[in-house]
Parts: C-alpha cells; structure tokens; sequence
C-alpha cells in the first residue's frame, strides 16, 4: 500500500520520480504527489486520483529542481482522498517534505503535543506528524543532519512507516527510515534511488539493497549509509536484480493483467526450472531448511491471505495426501488473535506473493516467536517475509503489477506442489513412483495451460453475455472449492459483482435458497478418474441447481461428456491428476472475471479501492 521513490542525482528528480510513481501506481492510486528541492526551495505537487492527475498539473504549473526529489502514491489510511491529504506533507517553513507507507498508530498524541507547541495542521493524516516532528529534530540539530533528525523522530513513532524526506538545507540528500513496511535501495553510477519496490528504478539500475527494520539510509548522489536508530552502521545485503524493465511493461498489452494471464505458462516453467534432477528427485536447495528439520515436523500450519490463502487450501490436499502431516490452512489476519498452538515440531508455510502483506508478516513474526519453522513462499526477491522466515521456495513469476494475482497464483500453486513432494522425498514415504509419476505430470504443467489459453475465447464471449448479471455463484469440491473460491474473489476484486463459492455439498444446507431462474453458477468438476465418487455427486450438484433454474456453466476435463447434458455452458480443459487440476481449472475464470470486468468498463488492472500488497493491518 502507497509506492514511494525517492531520487538524487545529475538526473532530473522530478522526471525519474514521476516515471518511478508509474511504475508503483499498483500499489495505490488514490492521489499522488512529488517534491523536488532547487534553488534554496522546496517545491511540491500533489493531486487526488490516479497520476494522470498529477502528470496534468505537473503540465500546468511546471516545477524546477536540480537537488533531490522525492514522490509517492497513495492508498488512503487517515483522511479522504483528497490534494490536502495527499502526499509530500511538509512542515509549516516549507523546509522539509516527507512521503510516508504505513500507520503511525500514535499519531493523535503526537499531533496534540505538536499543535500545543504551535505547529499548524493542514491534513487529516497521520503522516503530517512525521514532518512537524522531522523540521522540530532538524531546529535541534542545527538544521543540518536530517538523517540524525529522521532516527529521532523514528524513536517516538509507534505502528508501521517507511518515511522518506528532503531538506532544503541540504539538496543532494535523501533519507529514509524503514520499519516494517517495505524500501529497497538502487545503487547507481552518481547516482541513487530509493523505492518501495524495485520497478521504480529498474530502468535505470539492477544493482539493489536490502533495508533491514528499524534502519535509516542517507542517501547522496556518490553514497549509500546505512545505520540503526542510534547511528550506528549496520551491513546491509546488496543483490543483483534478474528481471529487466521490459518485464514490467506491457508489452503490447491494453492491460498487466491480459498480459499477466499470457506469461503462466513461462512462469510455471520458470518456477519449477532446476528442480527436478534427472534421477527424478527433486532438488530444493535455495530453501534454507535441511532434510532433518522437515523430518522432523509433525504438523504444518499454512498463513496466507487472499489468493495466497487459496493456494493454501489447495496445498493442504496435496500435502496432507502425499506426506500425511496434519495440515491447517487459516488467514493470516485471523491467526495470531486466537493463540494457536505451535512449537518446534510446526512447520509454518507463509505464502504472499510480494512478501510485504502486513498481516503474513505479523502472522510469521508471532510462529517465529512460538518457536515453529517458517518456510516462506514468495514471488519478490528480498522482501521482509522471506527475510524473516527460516527458508523460503522463491516463486519465479516474474513482476505482476496486474493487482489481480493470476501469474503469481498459479507459480503459488506448483511451489506447493514441489514442497509437498520434496517433504514426502525427505521423508522416504513409500510412494517414489507415484512422486516420480507427479513430478512429471507437474513438468507438464505449462504446456495444458497453454492449451487452455488457446481455447478461451468462449470464455470471453460468455463473460461479455454476463455483463448485467448481479451475481455469479461458484460450486466446487475437493481441490475444485478453493478453486471457485479463486474465481469469485477475481469476479469480485474485478467486476464489483456479488460473487460467492460454496462447497458443492454444502448446498442443500442453505445455499440452494439462492438460485432462481437464470442465476449464473460456475461449476468446477473434478476428473472423472480415479476419485470418481467425488465427481459423481458433483453431478447430482449440477443437476440440482439446474432444476432450480440456475444457469450453469460448467469447467470440466476435455471428454468428460457426464456433465454435457446438464450444462448450459461447458468449459474444456485438460485431463490431469484431481491434485493438480486447480492449475488448468482456475485459467478460464481469471480469463472470465477479466473479460466481464472489462465489458463492463472496469479498470482490471487498478481496481477501485484496492492495492497490490496490504501493507497495514
Ligand atoms: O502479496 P500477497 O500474496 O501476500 O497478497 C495477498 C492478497 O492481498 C492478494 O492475494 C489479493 O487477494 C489479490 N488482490 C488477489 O487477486
């Protein structure tokens, strides 16, 4: 939530900022705003709404600046969306500008102490605190070292804040503080940056830095310091980042998202690539975690939220069924409130695609606590949850700046997938061949979705049939109700439409009074083969809805001609093993919550009131 970046350099700051803010727009698009220093001044625009916004007053009233600059877009906490609550806030000289990702939680008594002394607030924000505080250190410190000001005024904070400032007393400067919410650096030649996601600055450095908690970073057009809360130096870690700018284009594209649906195949391929050795065992050294300290587990706890917390319904099946440990799935906001109960034996597997969500964190911070092993899933190289985990499957998707998770679901699933069989490798459960048998049946993974991508288009007529519908129910069982679950979260997160999921057999004990004439009902049908019971009364779901009224429109394997009579609608995809189906299975509802939404004018790749990673609670 909120995109921040923060630029010194012989470049134009104002130009790189606003270019970085582009590429954060996912994060946040209820207004955006900048502030570039130059000749002895601090010069500041801000405006509601989405950066076009900005970019339009930018055009109108141009600002000069050769010092540093700073930019941010906004995800409203504290007050409305509007230019006054928008980002930079300053102090009431004007000497200081602060952007701000976060909560401070004690901001109230903060801004009461401040007014009591004179200073004068003009927003509803919590942020504004943070810049009377920051001008009041600076008058401490003689004007000059707002990096020593910026680690006081981190001291009296409480809650979540990366806060990023400039001085006008000091052009080529930028500092930063980070607790909890994310920043990473970008070391250039002459040249540095400073964002909350390394797009901002890929197309001018690869080369990044990691921002532990609690640090403040000075940055200077030749220099990167990095210290603690009392100043002293800590070392950071530097990485070389492997995806290039054009990875975060759209490549043609109307939308990241049409884009993002396109690039699973590859990014599945990706995901498993250099797993799989040729003696079929499956090889997961970047994960930290030895083969005795999986042995050891007795149970597995999965945190996660959203789609995230989807793959981890799936995984529960797949790993409960090939290792047998007792697994629980739960969402991440929910589990520390009801003290769970873990200890060493516990195997926590965080999932969260950006590695930020606030609430997987707080979630992974309280396991650690209670001594359990948190093995982390993740897509963003180098961001807080794998950092703080004991090991961590990386997912290689590639950037999604669609907010919709679609690439990133799918690489979710097949590192579930992986983890679930390297546990019952280590384990020496009694079923190589059948490992074998599913690691190859995961290779070809890629190859189905990409049949199922070629096949969409009714997909695509359907949706644009439904753009009036008000709601579009879900059914599935098994491994198929996370996947429906998955698909009404898309119709839901895309279209604005009532979308619901339901446990297929759950029906009759209450959903059923929903369906009436015409009702669209997604149904999602497991493989004919092998758990055939499951598939049968999926069936007899079918057909009760249908008598019902209902519209259905049924997702089911290529050949299944079971359930042609009582579709109104069939979607085809490819037969493969039930535990995997949820990888071909979920396609043609991302393509159809697409589709609608776009049908109905929506904006898929920045839907209304949300942003990509929930960096508060
Ligand atoms: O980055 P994370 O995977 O932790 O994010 C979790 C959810 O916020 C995320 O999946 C969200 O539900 C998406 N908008 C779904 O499309």
């Amino acid at each position: 939530m909120c995109g921040i970046v923060g630029y010194v350099g012989p470049q134009s700051a104002l130009q790189v900022v606003v270019d970085g803010l582009a590429r954060l727009e996912y994060r946040g698009y209820d207004s955006a705003g900048v502030a570039v220093l130059g000749e002895g001044a601090l010069h500041t625009e801000k405006r509601a709404g989405k950066l076009a916004n900005l970019r339009g007053a930018l055009e109108e009233h141009p600002i000069a600046g050769e010092g540093a600059g700073i930019g941010h877009t906004r995800w409203a906490t504290h007050g409305a969306p509007n230019d006054v609550n928008a980002h930079p806030h300053v102090d009431n000289d004007e000497r200081v500008a602060v952007v701000h990702n976060g909560i401070i939680e004690n901001f109230a008594a903060l801004r009461l102490e401040l007014e009591d002394v004179g200073c004068k607030f003009i927003s509803e924000t919590d942020t504004e605190v943070a810049a009377h505080l920051l001008s009041t250190e600076l008058a401490r410190h003689g004007d000059k070292d707002l990096a020593a000001a910026m680690r006081a005024v981190c001291k009296r904070l409480e809650g979540a804040f990366t806060l990023v400032a400039v001085s006008v007393d000091d052009p080529d400067l930028v500092v930063a503080a980070r607790r909890n919410s994310p920043l990473v650096v970008g070391r250039g030649q002459g040249e540095n940056f400073l964002a909350s996601d390394v797009a901002a600055f890929i197309a001018h450095t690869r080369e990044a830095v990691e921002l532990g908690q609690d640090q403040v970073v000075e940055l200077r057009p030749d220099s990167v310091r990095v210290t603690d809360y009392d100043g002293n130096p800590v070392e950071v870690n530097e990485y070389h980042v492997d995806w290039d700018a054009s990875a975060a284009e759209k490549g043609g594209y109307d939308y990241f998202m049409l884009k993002e649906i396109v690039e699973q195949p590859r990014a599945i391929a990706d995901t498993l690539l250099g797993r799989l050795s040729v003696d079929g065992a499956l090889t997961l050294d970047e994960m930290r975690l030895s083969p005795e300290d999986l042995r050891s587990v007795e149970k597995i706890v999965i945190i996660a939220c959203g789609t995230s917390y989807h793959a981890g319904l799936i995984a529960k099946y797949a790993i409960e069924h090939w290792c047998r440990i007792p697994c629980e799935v739960e969402v991440a906001s929910e589990f520390r409130y009801r003290d769970p109960i873990l200890d060493r034996q516990t195997l926590v597997i965080a999932i969260s695609q950006s590695g930020e969500s606030m609430d997987t964190l707080m979630a992974v911070r309280y396991a650690r606590e209670q001594r359990a092993k948190v093995l982390a899933i993740c897509n963003v190289n180098g961001s807080t949850i794998p950092r703080e985990s004991d090991g961590v499957l990386y997912t290689h998707a590639g950037p999604e700046v669609g907010v919709a998770a679609t690439k990133t679901f799918l690489t979710q699933l097949a590192a579930c997938y992986l983890i679930g069989l390297y546990l019952a490798q280590v384990r020496g459960l009694k079923f190589g061949d059948e490992i074998e048998a599913v690691i190859a049946q995961l290779a070809t993974m890629p190859e189905h979705v990409e049949k199922v991508l070629d096949t969409v288009e009714p997909v695509r007529e359907l949706a644009r049939s439904l753009a009036d519908a008000d709601t579009v129910l879900f059914l599935g069982r098994h491994v198929g109700y996370p996947v429906a679950m998955e698909g009404a979260l898309k119709l839901k997160e895309l279209a604005y439409m009532h979308a619901e999921a339901f446990a297929a057999g759950e029906l009759k004990h209450g959903p059923i009074a929903l369906i009436e004439e015409g009702l669209p009902v997604v149904v999602v049908v497991p493989s004919p083969q092998g758990r055939s019971v499951l598939h049968d009364k999926i069936v007899s779901n079918i057909q009760e809805v249908r008598a019902r009224g209902a519209r259905t429109i049924v997702i089911a394997e290529a050949g299944d001609e079971s359930v042609r009579p009582y579709s109104d609608v069939l979607i085809e995809i490819p037969a493969v093993p039930t535990l995997l189906q949820p990888i071909v299975a979920t396609v043609p509802m991302q393509v159809f919550a697409c589709e609608l939404a776009l049908a109905k004018g929506n904006d898929v790749d920045q839907p209304r009131n949300l942003a990509k990673s929930v960096t508060v609670e």
